[in-house]
């Protein structure tokens, strides 16, 4: 879900809007804003998405809140845009909720798991629960306990804050919470555990937001809450407690994002801007951390890890979900070649379940673009308890796992925000051969195998710009394959994870079936599910570079096209051999086989893309999807 919260001079509608346009990727299911308005809290929410929100203000505007109407000469407000959990998309279960004399306000990303032992506590006291949510509990808790501060503390922010805190020692789960209260104009109080929250800090404004984008437009100056914090936000200050009420340090720091980056900039999707970013953005993760002429790493000072970490480290265990999961395994086969060490790549959300062999003489990388994902922080979580090194690559400064990591390597992607991972997979491609040259020349690897890969990947953002030139021909199929109901993929290799990635955008966009296989298990099944006309994208290796690998895949080709599909066949230039097997055929640049799933995964980005958008589906919010998924 994604939250925002305002204090300051401006319009808080207009500010919390605002906020939501751009944390919408992390959740669309309904949205909702309460402002102070006079000393009365003014609350909206809709189901579906932020637009239905928008037209409901238009047609029955709020009172009071624009910045002149509430006799504080600015406003207050929060504003959450929901990805469900308990309870399904409706306007009663959509946020802020109200405590029931309607003075208190409360917007939640996370799940409360101890709420129905809450919620019948709060029955026993007489006040129902009007939602299906987990949520509302924490707004009647939270005027409860504000009530109960009446006489040992004035009406204000920090009778509020001391409330909050009273509140989050109850709960149990993951929360990040955001309040206002209408006997505390002026001021809006978060807490945080296990889920995100980020204080911006202007000029006599300041904001709380599940990240910065949503108050980029506004101050570059951020301050990250640690766990187990409640912050209290005035127009001009900001003050944090741990959960105990003990006074936190917390530090703020710089966003570096430009504004306009979390535009559309012109394209009609942020996907395609975001897949056109990608030469860029592989050339801004490659920047500083790699010598092309010389082929030799510059990484070392960077990661600041104690080269003995590296150099004595028994294996690696790389721990993802989804999209990034599928660098980790290109990040597996790099390991293992450049720098002989053996390499485990899991889902974050299955590691920690089935009692993982780590120590400390692992090394752990954890690869998240957002550095939110839940699983994924609790797999790191797992990981340091065990004793492993942790090195996170991550695309967002200043969120929760890399700075739970003891190393981080960042992605400079900027800010994706398409659900679908395009810009951010490239570049935690290249993080994730970064790091494999690495530990390859920490450990003495293939000297010159690894000066001609360091050369190749400095070539990446002309390679993939150059498959982006060439994508007409990958849209018209796409297009003419709108009306399918199923495509394959096949990969050998660095191809097979590409042929997973290539599946799931599939899904994410199109919302068919799609599904990538290892080419070498065709005949163990999915053979049968070959019939004639089935469209099946096949990922095929350099003929030079893979040696017999190649061969072996264009055997796989005439298999299933004897069976009558359609092949649809991505081979490097120069590669005859497939083209007699090819119903149509898409070429990449030729480079070494472990940096070819980055200019690979290109056109199956733009494949799915197009295909979707013919299906008149909307790519950057898919049905059901959250960008960033903040419970487990
Ligand atoms: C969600 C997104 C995926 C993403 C995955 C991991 O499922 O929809 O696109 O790959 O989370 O996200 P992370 O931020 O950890 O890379």
């Amino acid at each position: 879900c994604g939250i925002v919260g305002y204090v300051g001079a401006q319009s808080a509608l207009d500010v919390v809007l605002a906020g939501l346009r751009r944390l919408e990727y992390r959740g669309y299911d309904s949205a909702g804003v309460a402002v102070l308005a006079g000393d009365q809290v003014a609350c909206v929410k809709k189901a579906g998405k932020l637009s239905q929100l928008e037209k409901a203000l238009v047609d029955d505007p709020l009172p009071g809140s624009d910045a002149t109407g509430d006799g504080h000469g600015g406003a207050t407000g929060i504003g959450h845009t929901r990805w469900a959990t308990h309870g399904g998309p409706t306007d009663t279960n959509a946020h802020p909720h109200l405590d029931a004399s309607g003075r208190c306000a409360v917007v939640h990303n996370g799940i409360i798991e101890n709420f129905a032992a809450l919620r019948d506590e709060l029955a026993a006291r007489g006040t129902a629960v009007r939602s299906q949510t987990d949520s509302e509990i924490a707004a009647h808790l939270l005027a409860e306990e504000y009530a109960a501060l009446e006489g040992s503390a004035p009406p204000g922010g920090a009778r509020l804050a001391g409330a909050m805190r009273a509140v989050c020692r109850r709960l149990e789960g993951a929360f990040t919470l955001v309040a206002l209260h209408a006997d505390a104009p002026d001021v809006i109080v978060g807490a945080r555990r296990n889920s995100p929250l980020v204080v911006g800090c202007g000029e006599g404004e300041a904001f709380l937001a599940s990240d910065v984008s949503a108050f980029i437009d506004h101050t570059r100056t951020a301050m990250e809450l640690g766990q187990d914090q409640v912050v209290e936000v005035h127009p001009d200050r900001a003050v944090v407690t741990g959960f105990d009420g003990a006074p936190a340090d917390a530090r703020t720091y710089r966003v570096d994002w430009d504004a306009s980056a979390a535009e559309k900039d012109g394209h009609d999707s942020f996907m395609l801007k975001e897949i056109a970013e990608q030469p860029k953005a592989v050339a801004d993760t490659l920047l500083g951390r790699l010598d092309p002429a010389l082929g030799t790493l510059t990484l070392g000072p960077e990661l600041g890890l104690d080269p003995a970490v590296l150099r004595d480290a028994e294996k690696v265990v790389v721990i993802a979900c989804g999209t990034a999961h599928h660098a980790g395994l290109v990040a597996r086969l790099a390991v293992e070649r450049w720098a002989k060490l053996p390499c485990e790549v899991e889902l974050a959300s299955e590691f920690r379940y089935r009692d993982p062999i780590v120590g400390p003489r692992t090394l752990v990388v954890a690869v998240s673009q957002s550095g939110e994902t839940a699983d994924t922080l609790m797999a790191v979580r797992h990981a340091r308890e065990q004793g492993a090194t942790v090195l996170a690559v991550c695309n967002t400064n200043g969120s929760t796992i890399p700075r739970e990591s003891d190393a981080v390597l960042y992605t400079h992607a900027g800010p994706e925000v398409a659900v679908a991972s395009t810009k951010a997979f490239l570049t935690q491609l290249v993080a994730c051969l970064l790091l494999a040259l690495h530990l390859g020349e920490v450990r003495g690897g293939p000297g010159d195998e690894l000066r001609a890969a360091a050369r190749a990947l400095g070539r990446a953002p002309e390679d993939v710009a150059s498959v982006l030139a060439t994508m007409e021909p990958v849209r018209e199929l796409a297009r003419g394959l709108a009306h399918q109901e199923t495509v394959l993929f096949l990969g050998r290799h660095a191809g097979y994870p590409v042929a997973l990635e290539g599946a799931l955008k599939l899904k994410e966009l199109a919302y068919f079936h799609a599904e990538g296989f290892a080419a070498g298990e065709l005949k163990h099944g999915p053979i049968a599910l070959v019939e004639p006309g089935l469209p099946v994208i096949v990922v095929v290796p350099s003929p030079v570079a893979s040696g017999v690998l190649h061969g072996k895949i264009v055997s796989n080709i005439q298999e299933i096209r004897a069976r009558g599909a359609h092949t649809i066949v991505l081979a490097e230039e120069g590669d005859e051999a497939v083209v007699p097997y090819a119903d149509h055929l898409i070429r990449v640049p030729a480079v070494p086989p472990l940096l070819q799933p980055l200019v690979a995964a290109v056109p199956l980005q733009v494949f799915a893309c197009e295909l979707a958008t013919a299906r008149g589906n909307d790519v950057d919010q898919p049905r059901n999807l959250a960008k960033s998924v903040t419970v487990e």
